[in-house]
């Protein structure tokens, strides 16, 4: 295996994940940052995201990882520079590319030999292009860079198994030199490739992720619509599933989906076909779809209270998903100001995503440290992420606990059947509501 001296930009869940996975593989990578803090945290062998199996990798590979804050030292002699900052949304949906010139600008003023510059963060299509022209036009030693597009598919939680055993590599090149590198960067992963130009490796990025969230749009539509006719959507996932053709992923029905990725992705590509003059219909209905079924739960909810205003309301679960701390477009977001403006009284109960949500709310909610510290005395539960230690939980807590057992899951934690001979209001999604409360 060829080694490369490798700098990673932007040490998110992107960068951070890349670079690290690149140093497992046998490069030697440095990981650049603007924040010297996290850059002390790295150098220490700890990982300021929580991501399973990253810091025993971190530890594993510290021989061949660096951490710095000094880009100028980092990109000067680099083989392969990875950009990996965010292009968070624009007021406007469209994608804000101004990290990733930011880079690109440091580049340009430090390379003193030619090299390939990887973008890995999402971006619109023809952005590479760009990026190369401007880093071309703006170096200071005489030295050539070319831009390789090579989007990555991690999901939070998950994102170093999904980087080590990621199901394609897709690789956006403009030359035969770049692919070969790029082919030997990624050798020793030993999966397969899928070679184009940059243009078409852009736009894999966003239809992957577009088409992702489409498809939940798409079930929690149906879903909406057992509700009404009285179908039960995990049948109706399970009976669609099964055809290969349609595959059994993705078809969770709930709140809606969150995170860093589908809400930006789905409206940066609306953007783009507006910028075009093409209205992209089934995208712009997945949006339309996924900001209604966010505050589903506060919809009925209402069928019991019409206002909050001094209730005890028991939320589990915070995060956009399980098994990370990230709060972006997560939908409890959506719910809590509406608690709050009523006036309810909020207790709530996320391990992970505690810390990140006391940024938000640091007096606002009263934070608990158990189940059953959260449910005690609560007129009303809501559920918000599928947590293990809520699909685990003992469902008796909920009767015996709560002041009035109304359940409200967003994510389908439970069979509604063990609900059959509680005494207890359990809502779920597309799915019968299970009344056996008598007030
Ligand atoms: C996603 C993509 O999966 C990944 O390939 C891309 O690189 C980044 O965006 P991530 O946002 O980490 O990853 O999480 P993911 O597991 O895909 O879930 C996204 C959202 O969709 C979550 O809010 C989740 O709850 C929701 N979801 C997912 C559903 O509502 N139903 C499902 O069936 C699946």
């Amino acid at each position: 295996m060829k080694q490369y001296n490798i700098v990673v930009a932007g040490t998110g869940y992107v960068g951070l994940v890349t670079g690290v996975c690149l140093a497992e593989k046998g490069h030697k990578v440095t990981c650049v940052d603007v924040n010297q803090e996290k850059i002390d945290y790295m150098k220490k062998g700890k990982s300021p995201i929580y991501e399973k199996g990253l810091e025993e990798l971190m530890m594993k590979n510290k021989a061949r990882l660096d951490y710095t804050t000094d880009a100028y030292n980092a990109y000067k002699n680099a083989d392969v520079i990875f950009i990996g900052v965010g292009t968070p949304e624009k007021k406007d949906g469209s994608a804000n590319l101004k990290y990733v010139y930011e880079v690109a600008k440091e580049i340009s003023q430090s390379i003193q030999k030619d090299c390939i510059v990887v973008l890995k963060s999402t971006v619109p299509i023809g952005t590479n292009k760009k990026i190369e022209k401007f880093i071309n036009s703006n170096t200071k030693n005489n030295v050539k860079v070319e831009l390789v597009s090579n989007p990555e598919f991690l999901s939070q939680g998950t994102a170093v198994r999904d980087t080590l055993h990621a199901q394609r590599i897709v690789i956006g090149v403009k030359s035969k030199n770049a692919e070969k590198i790029m082919r030997e960067v990624y050798d020793a992963f030993g999966i397969e490739y899928v070679i184009t130009d940059r243009e078409s490796a852009e736009m894999i990025k966003y239809a992957s992720n577009d088409f992702l969230a489409l498809k939940i749009s798409y079930i929690n539509e149906i879903a909406n619509l057992c509700e009404i006719v009285g179908a039960n959507i995990t049948d109706v996932a399970k009976g669609m599933g099964l055809d290969s053709r349609i595959g059994n992923k993705f078809l969770n029905a709930g709140i809606g989906y969150g995170g860093s990725c589908f809400p930006k992705d789905t409206k940066a590509l609306n953007w783009l076909g507006n910028y075009y003059d093409y209205e992209l219909k089934t995208i712009k209905a997945a949006i339309e779809v996924n900001e209604n079924q966010k505050i589903k739960l506060i919809k009925k909810a209402r069928k019991y209270y019409e206002t909050f205003e001094g209730l005890n309301v028991a939320v589990l679960g915070l995060a956009f998903k399980p098994n990370t701390d990230d709060l972006r477009d997560a939908p409890s977001l959506d719910c809590m100001p509406i608690l709050l403006d009523d006036g309810a009284k909020v207790k709530a109960y996320d391990p992970v995503a505690e810390s990140n949500y006391k940024k938000i709310y640091p007096t606002e909610i009263e934070y608990c440290k158990s189940v059953e510290d959260t449910l005690k005395d609560a007129d009303i539960c809501f559920i918000f992420t599928e947590w293990d230690f809520v699909k685990n939980m003992d469902i008796d807590l909920f009767e015996k606990l709560m002041k009035k057992p109304i359940i409200l899951d967003g994510r389908n934690c439970f069979d509604t059947n063990e609900f059959k001979n509680k005494k207890v209001i359990y809502e779920s999604i597309g799915r019968k509501c299970v009344n056996n409360y008598i007030k």
